[in-house]
């Protein structure tokens, strides 16, 4: 199988990007990720405890995941700029058979922003999801108000599907979110 990788050299104000999966040894990173991005990125989450924000925290929602992980249900990437940890974009819901298809979350860290990061991070799971994880189908959801993710997914190929009213539990209420997906045009149906 292809390697669920990606690279980019640097470009202008932005430095080296590399997408990778998580790695136990990341859990400092992503807690030190959450706790200085936690003001920004609270209106956009569900309900949260305390330890998410932290190291901890973030080991156990590692281990929490191990097993969907292990049975390809999930594909946690991290995003890194020279090196250092800037964002986060993960696959989840893996479904085959007729349906073939996955979930699409992602943030960037608010130091930076605007520098194509998160177009550059969901560009590259679109492309590792259809070739070497041959899904069909990618779907992502955003706060009817969330104008920079919109953007991000239109400028990345995805198409609107919908607003689903009441869809998920953001920041203590049922939210109104838009639909999206990108499909995978070559992909042979599964026999019958
Ligand atoms: C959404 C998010 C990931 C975008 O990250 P980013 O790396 O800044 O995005 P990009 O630099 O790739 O932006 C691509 C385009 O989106 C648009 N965009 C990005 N942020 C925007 C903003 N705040 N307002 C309006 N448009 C915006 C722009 O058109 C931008 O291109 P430009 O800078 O050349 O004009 C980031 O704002 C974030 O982490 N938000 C909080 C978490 C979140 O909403 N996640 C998505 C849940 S589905």
């Amino acid at each position: 199988m292809q390697a669920l990788t990606r690279s980019h050299p640097a470009t202008g104000r932005r430095g080296a990007l590399a997408l990778t999966l998580w790695t136990v040894a990341d859990a400092d990173r992503m807690g030190a990720y959450w706790a200085r991005n936690r003001d920004r990125l609270t209106p956009t989450q569900p309900h949260r405890d305390e330890a998410f924000w932290t190291p901890a925290g973030q080991a156990s929602r590692m281990d929490r995941a191990q097993g969907d992980v292990a049975a390809g249900r999930m594909f946690p990437f991290l995003v890194r700029e020279n090196g250092e940890l800037v964002g986060e974009a993960i696959l989840s819901d893996v479904s085959r058979g007729p349906f073939c298809s996955a979930r699409l979350g992602y943030s960037v860290d608010g130091a930076r922003l605007r520098l194509g990061i998160a177009s550059w991070a969901v560009d590259a799971v679109v492309d590792i999801a259809f070739t070497p994880l041959a899904l069909h189908r990618i779907e992502a959801a955003t706060l009817v108000d969330n104008v920079a993710s919109q953007a991000v997914l239109q400028r990345c190929g995805f198409e609107p599907v919908g607003v689903a009213a009441a869809y998920l539990a953001i920041a203590g209420g049922w939210r109104d979110h838009g639909l999206w997906q990108r499909v995978n045009p070559g992909m042979t149906p599964p026999a019958a």
